[in-house]
């Protein structure tokens, strides 16, 4: 069946997101939320704009606004356990996505391999291709011989350290962590942990480690930092994003942490690119961490607080589409699932799928049409070689408001009363 990666990967992402605004369609394809931060973060940017201090409004330093790093500094010296230096260990770049960017280009030279792991966010491949490196895909399988139950959990969605091992080469570079992951939610384990780390250690690896959904995390799970494990901070570089943090994507402002001598690197490339953040954004989101340090760990931290809500909406959406027959693949952090959807379709039939273009892209682009049902093919976030296994899948988002959440239950619901025609076999 053809795919819906390919070199136009990018338009087919764009081609999806336009036909759910143009169909009015309510849209748990979008990856951000639709409700706005919280009451103290909107505070601060608001006295930020009103403050009489004209140098809020102006150029700050370039590789970090002095408040913001500092309250940076303060939090993750508290979760690695380390003395982090604001000044020589921490840079703020345009979001997460400049994260990634100024990581990437400052580690991966032409002709280097970059482990990659398999569903990827999106953007991976075309940011290490773009700077002549190679991606090299991890797959993470989900558990086989299928397994309906295990299949359902993204704690089972794991990889083989053989494969890593012998796709190892001299020109093996860096790894590129995603945890929690986008699309498929998974928190790697310590024990998974432990074996990326050791595979690091021997082959001398780069570990670039992007935790933007850090702090959204389900089920009294803890999250990881890899680089806080032995030997591995003087080989990482981690990824921040305020974004994700504080529910303000809109902000795009992150952070990149990491030793001395990968940082300088990173500067500068940031430097050449970016040269520095908005000020007033970078002062309201230092204010806005001064709050959660204090309030770490306790029921008034936002990232608590957070976490609890959208665990509980995951879990009314995993219900409903159990209930209507799709298969949710539960995730335990961050705020995508992935959901089976190919033994629904051979089931229920609600919609006439050919073999002209891949299942996933079929099933979103009518859902989209004629249900108003906004998802994104799962398909893109697979290469090509296992194709095969994303096209079973579409992507949602469930960090939306009750309201948002509320409507598309309905429509999933009557998608699953409407097509109760079952399939011969
Ligand atoms: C896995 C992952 N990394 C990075 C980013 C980019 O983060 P930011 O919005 O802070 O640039 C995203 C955004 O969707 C993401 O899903």
């Amino acid at each position: 069946m053809p795919s819906a990666k390919n070199s136009a990967g990018k338009r087919i992402f764009a081609e999806i997101c336009s036909m759910a605004i143009e169909n009015g369609a309510v849209n748990l394809g979008q990856g951000y939320p639709d409700f706005g931060p919280p009451e103290h973060v909107l505070e601060a940017l608001s006295n930020v704009a009103r403050s009489d201090n004209p140098l809020l409004h102006q150029y700050c330093r370039v590789f970090g606004h002095i408040p913001l790093v500092e309250a940076l500094g303060t939090l993750y010296s508290r979760v690695y356990d380390r003395k982090v230096n604001p000044l020589t260990e921490i840079l703020v770049p345009i979001g997460g996505y400049g994260g990634l960017v100024c990581a990437i280009e400052s580690v991966v030279k032409p002709g280097d391999e970059v482990l990659i792991f398999e569903p990827f966010f999106d953007c991976y491949k075309e940011m290490v291709e773009t700077v002549g490196g190679i991606p090299i895909f991890i797959p993470l399988h989900p558990p086989e011989p299928p397994d309906p139950l295990r299949q359902l959990d993204s704690d089972n969605w794991t990889f083989s350290e053989e494969y890593i091992l012998s796709h190892i080469r001299p020109n093996t570079k860096a790894v590129l962590l995603n945890s929690p992951s986008n699309p498929l939610g998974k928190l790697f384990s310590k024990s998974e942990l432990e074996i990326i780390r050791d595979v690091c250690i021997e082959f001398d690896l780069t570990c670039i480690s992007d935790e933007v959904y850090e702090w959204i995390v389900f089920d009294e799970r803890k999250h990881m930092k890899i680089a806080a494990m032995e030997g591995m901070w003087e080989r990482t570089l981690t990824i921040g994003s305020a974004g994700k943090a504080f529910s303000a994507t809109g902000w795009k402002l992150g952070w990149i942490i990491g030793p001395e001598d990968l940082m300088e690197r990173c500067q500068k490339v940031f430097q050449r690119c970016y040269y520095r953040c908005p000020t007033p954004i970078q002062e309201a989101v230092a204010r806005s961490l001064e709050i959660e340090i204090r309030n770490l760990d306790t029921s008034d931290s936002y990232f608590v607080t957070l976490s609890k809500d959208l665990q509980r909406k995951r879990d009314w959406v995993v219900k409903t589409l159990l209930e209507i027959g799709m298969k949710p693949v539960i995730p335990r952090a961050g705020y995508f699932l992935l959901v089976e959807i190919s033994t629904f379709l051979k089931n229920r039939r609600p919609c006439h799928i050919t073999d002209h273009e891949a299942e996933d892209l079929q099933f979103t682009k009518w859902a989209i049409k004629e249900k108003k049902f906004g998802a994104i093919p799962a398909s893109l976030f697979f290469d090509s070689e296992r194709q095969n296994i994303g096209q079973k899948y579409i992507r949602l988002c469930f960090a939306k408001k009750d309201s948002t959440l509320e409507a598309a239950i309905d429509i999933l619901m009557n998608l699953g009363n409407h097509s109760t025609k079952h399939h011969p076999n």
